[in-house]
């Protein structure tokens, strides 16, 4: 049976990239047929795994994943529920793939092992970076429509270009994407927003009206508004650059997202006041309440993952309002307390904020926020303020006055911890005692008794 390596492989093999650890072989007849023939040669004879209802099947072998399927000439349609058919030349499934760059083949076949089969160019959109489909892009989309995201997110990826007839193809053909799992979107947003420079798909998928189907959150913030000739920014592409600053600095996904959804209550929170111009009051708390909406909506996890989200969405402007001003050691204090373990993603996603063209404004910025750094590191040390335990607790307190579980306990507790923040004592026991002491007192308790 011949057969083919196809697809992601060879693609990037020959862009000298990483090479993958999951290998597509394509087979001239029943790919789970010659998935068994393989693993009988192989030694262990490692086990193969059968995708009936896509007549697919896969082995492990060292590490590697190795995929079988059969050439076909019917689209490729991973969602269908149709029977898949296995009776393609290896141009009908060549012409039934995303694009000209995954329809490339190496031959495994003894005579010309190793021959690359490319009936569309594809090696040449390489050198040109070019994301090009095999066939005319509407039939090629609308076979799967997952693939209009693939594109983009191939573009950004890879730093390729889209065919402009492709690219009008998925404009065209956006509102196909409603069709497509939640979960499959997500998978090729993450990418996406995982790329070198995320801002290149993002913006991709707002030309081609795309984002306004999956995150319409975000395009709700493009646009200026202009009343009594006061404008506001443009928070869709401030955000954008928000996201790729940030990307220079982390990898992590969930950051990215941080940074992708900081300002999204922007848009419900937006008013013109004759006074002050344009508020944007309270959108950090209606931000972080859409993120819950948001990832609900896409079947993103409603974890820690998501908490975090939340949880820089609603403090994203606490560190610029200490930047503007005298950083206090109580401010910085109380910002370790409330950010907790994540005080240096949040530092890292308000210095990504600063998108400002003014290079005076941008390095008093930039300044302000090292001097903020500076303070967190040197108050950490003194006070341990991060993952606060009070130095006294609530049995404590129950103990010494000889209470039972009552709302003084909460108060004198309460009092402590902002004694604490602002710096009125050290976060320690013997303070932390006299000063409960002393509370105790002015609520008209006395120690030992109730
Ligand atoms: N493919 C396709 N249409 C899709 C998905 C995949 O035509 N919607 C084909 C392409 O030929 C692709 C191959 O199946 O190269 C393997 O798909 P996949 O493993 O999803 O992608 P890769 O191209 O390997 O790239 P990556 O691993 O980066 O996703």
């Amino acid at each position: 049976m011949d057969s083919y390596v196809i697809g992601g492989f060879v693609r990037d093999y020959l862009l000298n990239r990483d090479i993958p650890k999951d290998i597509d072989i394509v087979a001239i007849g029943s790919g789970i047929e010659l998935a068994r023939k393989v693993s009988e040669k192989l030694q262990k004879k490692p086990k193969v795994q059968v995708f009936k209802n896509f007549g697919t099947a896969m082995l492990r072998w060292k590490d590697l994943e190795v995929e079988f399927v059969g050439a076909r000439k019917e689209s490729y349609r991973s969602d269908s529920r149709k029977p898949v058919v296995e009776n393609g030349t290896l141009k009908d499934d060549q012409d039934r793939r995303d694009f000209t760059i995954n329809a490339l083949a190496f031959s495994l076949q003894k005579e010309n092992f190793g021959d690359l089969l490319d009936p569309f160019d594809g090696v040449g959109d390489l050198k040109q970076k070019l994301i090009r489909t095999p066939l005319d892009p509407d039939i090629t989309y609308s076979d799967d429509p997952l693939r209009m995201l693939r594109a983009i997110r191939f573009a950004s990826q890879l730093h390729f270009k889209i065919f402009p007839e492709s690219l009008e193809a998925i404009s065209r053909n956006k509102d196909r994407i409603k069709i497509i799992s939640k979960e499959r979107v997500v998978d090729e947003l993450n990418k996406i927003l995982g790329s070198d420079k995320p801002s290149t798909g993002l913006s991709l998928l707002f030309r081609t009206g795309l984002l306004h189907i999956i995150l319409p959150e975000l395009t709700r913030l493009q646009g200026i508004e202009e009343k009594e000739g006061q404008k506001h920014k443009d928070n869709f592409w401030h955000t954008l650059e928000v996201v790729d600053n940030i990307s220079e600095h982390t990898d992590d996904l969930w950051l990215r997202w941080a940074a992708l959804l900081h300002d999204i209550g922007k848009a419900p929170t937006k008013r013109f006041d004759k006074k002050v111009g344009w508020t944007f009051h309270g959108h950090e708390f209606v931000g972080s309440k859409m993120v819950y909406k948001l990832f609900k909506r896409l079947r993103m996890p409603l974890n820690e993952k998501m908490k975090f989200v939340q949880k820089m969405v609603l403090m994203s402007s606490r560190p610029i309002v200490l930047a503007q001003d005298i950083v206090t050691d109580s401010a910085v204090r109380r910002l370790v307390f409330d950010a907790g373990d994540h005080v240096d993603d949040l530092m890292t996603l308000c210095e990504a904020d600063i998108t400002t063209k003014n290079p005076k404004k941008f390095r008093k910025y930039h300044h302000n926020f090292k001097i903020v750094r500076q303070k967190i590191v040197e108050v950490e040390e003194r006070d341990h303020i991060r993952n606060f335990q009070p130095p006294v607790s609530g049995e404590d307190i129950m103990k010494t006055f000889n209470l039972s579980p009552s709302r003084e306990i909460g108060i004198i507790k309460d009092a402590i911890k902002e004694a604490i923040l602002e710096g009125d004592i050290p976060n320690e026991y013997e303070a932390a005692r006299d000063f409960m002491l002393k509370k105790g007192k002015e609520l008209g308790l006395e120690p030992g008794k109730g």
